[in-house]
């Protein structure tokens, strides 16, 4: 595993390094440095992935059909698009557990990822075809920020690679129409292959993109795709929409889970921060691929915000859709 050192929350002189880019060439040295913030960081999201969500919809890009369920994190996903479309972001930048890197930090920097996502484990769920375009310039930003604060990082280039089903589906559910660019990072096993609870370099990684979307100027929403409690159902025991096989998979998962979203609801996101990791060992939550972290941390642990919009479980897994506006926060 690489060696990493830490940037403290708020640092800004890294603003006097970036600016390679075209559109942002790096000021002569007796130039003042521009405060180039721009709009910045605008939301950050909780948006879970589970493929149930998405085969209930039944968009026309997905093959199997449905006759629905889950209706409760559905509205709350669909109240959700209303506030994303009144924001107006230029980007969405997501992190999402199934796309797994061992080595390294990869960002997806190719132009226009299309072709054909099945998840592997629920394919009569998900066989979705997809078509998107990616921020480029944003994502190699990221990648480059990332590489500069001491992480192992890869552009990924390869036309043709597929999509994992989690970005995909977080993705759809918060634009079903793709008509927002979007940066797509992968989830690195490294810092928990040891520990279920390491979250450093996720939060190393969330100051990295918050550095590239500030130095960029982008109105950007940062989505981090996690379900919360992880222990779940082993057999499927009829249609899979049928919600009377549907609720926690037990009550310590529920309670922990609850204990988490308080926190959330409270804003006391210092907190919040210091319980993830007792959250994930007592629940084998999925936040230990670390894409909550890595989204709060791009916020900079924001105190005094935090809406749940909703709460819900699929297959026995714990749910939550959580939004921080930090409109006039910036
Ligand atoms: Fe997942």
């Amino acid at each position: 595993m690489s060696s990493v050192f830490k940037v403290p929350v708020g640092d800004r002189t890294w603003q006097r390094r970036t600016g390679g880019s075209p559109g942002h060439p790096t000021p002569a040295a007796d130039e003042p440095v521009r405060d180039c913030r721009g709009p910045g960081i605008i939301a950050g999201i909780l948006a879970p992935h589970p493929p149930q969500l998405l085969y209930a919809e039944n968009p026309s890009q997905n093959e199997p059909t449905s006759e629905g369920g889950w209706e409760v994190l559905r509205w709350a996903y669909e109240d959700l698009r209303r506030r994303i479309r009144e924001m107006e972001p230029d980007v969405i930048v997501l992190h999402a557990p199934h796309w797994i890197t061992m080595v390294g930090h990869h960002v997806n920097c190719v132009p226009n990822p299309k072709g054909f996502s099945v998840e592997p484990i629920f394919p009569h769920l998900l066989r979705y075809r997809y078509d998107f375009r990616t921020d480029v310039e944003l994502a190699e930003a990221i990648a480059d920020q990332a590489s500069d604060d001491g992480l192992v990082t890869r552009k990924m280039r390869n036309e043709g690679v597929r999509v994992d089903y989690a970005t995909i589906t977080a993705l759809h559910l918060l634009n079903p129409d793709w008509d927002i660019p979007v940066v797509s990072l992968s989830a690195n096993n490294n810092p928990y292959f040891y520990s279920t609870s390491s979250l450093d370099q996720m939060e190393i990684l969330g100051e990295s993109a918050r550095k590239a979307i500030e130095g960029l100027g982008r109105r950007a929403i940062v989505a981090g795709s996690n379900s919360l409690s992880h222990l779940h159902w082993e057999r499927e025991l009829g249609l899979p929409e049928d919600m009377t096989y549907e609720h926690a998979y037990n009550h310590h998962q529920y309670r922990w889970d609850m204990r988490l979203l308080d926190l959330i609801r409270a804003g006391r996101t210092r907190e919040l921060r210091e319980m993830i990791p007792e959250h994930i060992q007592q629940t084998e939550s999925e936040t230990k691929a670390g894409s909550l972290s890595w989204m709060l941390s791009a916020l900079g642990w924001p105190e005094d915000v935090g809406e749940v919009l909703t709460y819900g479980t699929v297959i026995g897994t714990g749910n939550a859709v959580c939004l921080w506006d930090m409109r006039g926060r910036q």
